[in-house]
């Protein structure tokens, strides 16, 4: 889809449709108003006569709009007046583009009221339409046989309106928003696919090919012998039962100044996750393909940043593979030596992600990183204290995490920081190896950060746990995208200040 931004009247505007809010207590809007006096206040009539009430969700296409540069006008419902924030204009946005793509129109002018007091500039207000309206016009990459249903026609959107000085910083803010909005759609079609199709390889073959289409990125994928020349000895424990071969993904983005310290990516990327001989509950444990949330981030980013040519160093970081049991599995109580020697009392083959990320976190230190950022669908217990509303923060850096919770609230992608003091560590103790995978029940998702804290001492570091985040569960089952547009808004930040 190509985004355009537009200043001035709405009402002139060209294109086959105009959208525009309209209010539950039939009172006009700005741009609303401007079509009405252009429409000889034929709109208001049509209110009047009781024709469309204005709540949130509804939509009314009127398939004439005389006195309009649009062939046709959608109304679309903003709710209460005093209601109107930045939940309430994104329904409103994806509502008009859901209604959209159920018609064959082709191009859309969208100039819907911009809601007062909610930190919504030029930039944002450009960047998120842009996002959101490419986000409701996602489709799952499902495997069914069936016919096809057409792709939407939508196909050119124009934003605004924005003051004719500010239209230069809302086109590169649009063209922010588009692409992000494809990496998103790249980091969903990953992790919507099930695991038998959706291997370790295959992770690493999305990778490879992100690195084909950039220049600037490298892409090396290392196989099963590789990781252990690296003695990853906690992320060979996880893959030992899996008849899956392993992969350790790194990408390489060199935007920044040469020798400048790059931002490192790590990202958890369990193709599935059985729970090994600890295994899950079978309620639900299909869901347990998403466990590669954080891997297929991480990739996302790193497309993201070529595709921008954002001047920064970032390295991506993703070691992939299942946890599976079988008789070669690493079985509860075996004790295993991580990349930087430590030894680890696995008491629980389920907190494998931990595993995986630890030897990974220690392979970061090798880019001397000026940050390290790692994103994980890491506890259920971070979904029981958080919900499926923010993605958890902990980190060494009270900065960092700081950055990361501001980066969700603009990008309206939220996360939320947890304490991570070093009692937690200390319910990490083990009779046996210098410490236990698992902390017990209480503070799970602090607990399992707390493991992680204990391979990046001496390093700029925030964990990311998306555990309730990354994917919706229940009959709108997918992968959601998150925390990519934080992890975005992040990135954008550093780059252009
Ligand atoms: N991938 C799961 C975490 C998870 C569970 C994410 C449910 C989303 C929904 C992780 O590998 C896991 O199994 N964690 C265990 C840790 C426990 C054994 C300490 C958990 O949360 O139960
Ligand atoms: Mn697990
Ligand atoms: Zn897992």
């Amino acid at each position: 889809m190509q985004f355009e931004a537009f200043s001035g009247n709405p009402a002139a505007q060209r294109g086959d449709c105009l959208v525009i809010g309209v209010h539950e207590d039939r009172r006009l809007g700005e741009q609303a108003g401007r079509v009405d006096r252009a429409q000889r206040g034929a709109l208001q009539r049509l209110l009047k006569a009781d024709n469309f009430a204005g709540r949130a969700g509804e939509s009314l296409l009127l398939p004439e709009a005389p006195g309009l540069g649009c062939a046709r006008l959608l109304l679309v419902g903003l709710g209460a007046q005093q209601a109107y924030n930045r939940r309430a204009w994104r329904r409103a946005l994806s509502t008009a583009v859901a209604a959209l793509a159920r018609t064959r129109i082709v191009r859309a002018v969208i100039a819907l009221e911009r809601p007062a007091n909610a930190n919504l500039d030029d930039a944002y207000f450009a960047r998120l339409s842009a996002e959101l309206s490419a986000a409701s016009l996602y489709r799952i990459n499902d495997l069914k046989t069936g016919k096809r249903p057409k792709p939407p026609a939508l196909g050119k959107v124009k934003i605004g309106p924005f003051d004719a000085r500010a239209l230069p910083a809302a086109r590169r803010a649009l063209a922010d928003g588009s692409a992000i909005a494809a990496s998103t759609t790249l980091l969903r079609n990953l992790a919507n696919l099930p695991g038998n199709v959706c291997t370790p390889r295959y992770l690493a073959n999305a990778a490879v090919q992100v690195g084909r289409e950039h220049r600037g990125l490298r892409v090396k994928v290392l196989n099963e012998a590789q990781i252990r020349r690296l003695k990853m000895g906690c992320f060979l424990a996880v893959t030992r039962g899996s008849a899956e071969p392993p992969r350790f993904i790194t990408m390489e983005y060199r935007g920044g100044r040469r020798g400048a310290a790059p931002i490192v990516l790590v990202g958890k990327g369990i193709t599935f996750d059985t729970g090994g001989i600890s295994l899950k509950d079978p309620a639900a444990m299909d869901e347990m393909k998403f466990d590669m949330c954080g891997g297929a981030t991480v990739i996302a980013a790193l497309n993201l940043v070529a595709a921008l040519k954002l001047p920064l160093n970032v390295v991506g970081l993703v070691a992939a593979c299942e946890n599976m049991p079988d008789a070669r599995a690493t079985k509860p109580g075996d004790i295993v030596t991580s990349a930087d020697g430590q030894t680890v009392e696995i008491l629980n083959t389920d907190a494998e992600g931990r595993l995986i990320l630890c030897d990974t976190l220690f392979h970061a230190r090798r880019y001397e990183p000026e940050t390290v950022i790692d994103m994980a669908t890491l506890t259920g217990a971070c979904v029981v204290a958080l919900g499926h509303h923010h993605s958890a923060v902990m980190s060494n850096d009270d900065e960092l995490s700081k950055q990361l919770v501001e980066a969700g609230v603009r990008a309206d992608d939220r996360a939320w920081p947890m304490p991570l003091t070093e009692e937690y560590g200390e319910q990490l103790r083990s009779n046996f190896a210098d410490m236990a995978n698992v902390g017990g029940r209480d503070g799970g998702a602090i607990t399992a950060a707390a493991f992680l804290a204990k391979y990046t001492k001496g390093l700029r570091w925030a964990h990311m746990d998306i555990a309730g985040t990354a994917w919706v569960t229940g009959s709108a089952k997918s992968a959601t995208g998150r925390p990519l547009p934080l992890l975005a808004d992040f990135l954008i930040r550093r780059a252009r200040g």
